[in-house]
């Protein structure tokens, strides 16, 4: 079984590979807390698999969220994670590996995946220039073959690229950053269509549309994926997104 969460489809990508590799069935972790499905039986000699993208240098909140919230019945013979990051990922796998352990559950397997950063809300960070947004993207397909070799061998492995100073990234900047981040500073401007495209994509059904624009309603999990899929790019954070680009997975 693999979980997964993703914003604009970069994890939704390297999840939907490796799954399919595996012949596994996929779980999207939003719509299965939507309908309170936390609890799975697990058949013989089932494996687990857990991907989704770093935020602030961490598993988002929900995944945290999710997992503590999980009932296995069974013993899953081997447990990975795969994740995606702009850059890099900080103590995510010490984390990680800490909150399945509360759940009586053992990491096996770690790898990350560099892919197109779509972190826009703060001055100074932006999206990829395209050729370096593709450069990660070839990358990520030349090593998925053997991340899904790694898998299905069982094996013991920490592939993660950590950067610099990951404890103070992870655990000063990281552990509160989804208390901080709040959905108050998203507009649509005046070039808004009402396709109600942004309302459709976001993964947590955060969006509203009211008057034929959209609404935040305070449940937002920072995907972007809203801004980043406006066909008019009418969708601004503040002034923090002024002349920033858009991008989202597309195969
Ligand atoms: C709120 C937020 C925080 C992020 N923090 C980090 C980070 O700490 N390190 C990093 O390398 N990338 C970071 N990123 C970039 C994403 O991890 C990366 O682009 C990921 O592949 C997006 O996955 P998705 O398309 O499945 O949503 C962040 C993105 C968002 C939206």
């Amino acid at each position: 079984m693999v979980f997964y969460y993703s914003g604009c489809g970069n994890s939704k990508y390297i999840a939907q590979c490796i799954a399919e590799a595996l012949d596994d069935k996929l779980v999207f972790i939003p719509e299965a807390q939507r309908n309170g499905a936390f609890e799975y039986t697990l058949a013989e000699n089932e494996t687990l698999g857990f991907v989704y993208p770093i935020y602030s240098w961490r598993p988002p909140h929900l995944v945290d969220e999710f997992v503590n919230q999980l009932i296995i019945n069974g013993k899953p013979s081997y447990i990975w994670t795969a994740v995606t990051c702009g850059d890099n990922v900080g103590e995510t796998e010490k984390l990680f590996r800490k909150s399945l352990e509360n759940k009586g559950l053992e990491l096996n397997g770690a790898y990350c995946f560099k892919m197109p950063n779509t972190y826009v809300n703060m001055m100074g960070m932006s999206v990829d220039k395209p050729e370096v947004a593709d450069q990660k993207i070839a990358k990520a397909k030349e090593k998925l073959p053997k991340v899904i070799e790694l898998i299905k061998n069982h094996a013991e492995f920490s592939d993660m690229i950590k950067g610099a100073l990951p404890r103070f990234k992870s655990n000063v900047i990281g552990k509160n950053f989804w208390k901080w981040a709040s959905d108050k500073p998203f507009f649509a401007n005046e070039s808004c269509i009402s396709c109600g495209i942004c309302e459709k994509v976001c993964p947590v059904k955060n969006i509203t549309m009211e008057s034929g624009r959209p609404k935040w309603n305070g449940h937002c999990n920072t995907c972007d994926a809203c801004y980043h899929h406006c066909p008019k790019h009418a969708i601004q954070y503040g002034k923090k997104t002024r002349g920033k680009g858009q991008y989202f997975f597309k195969d």
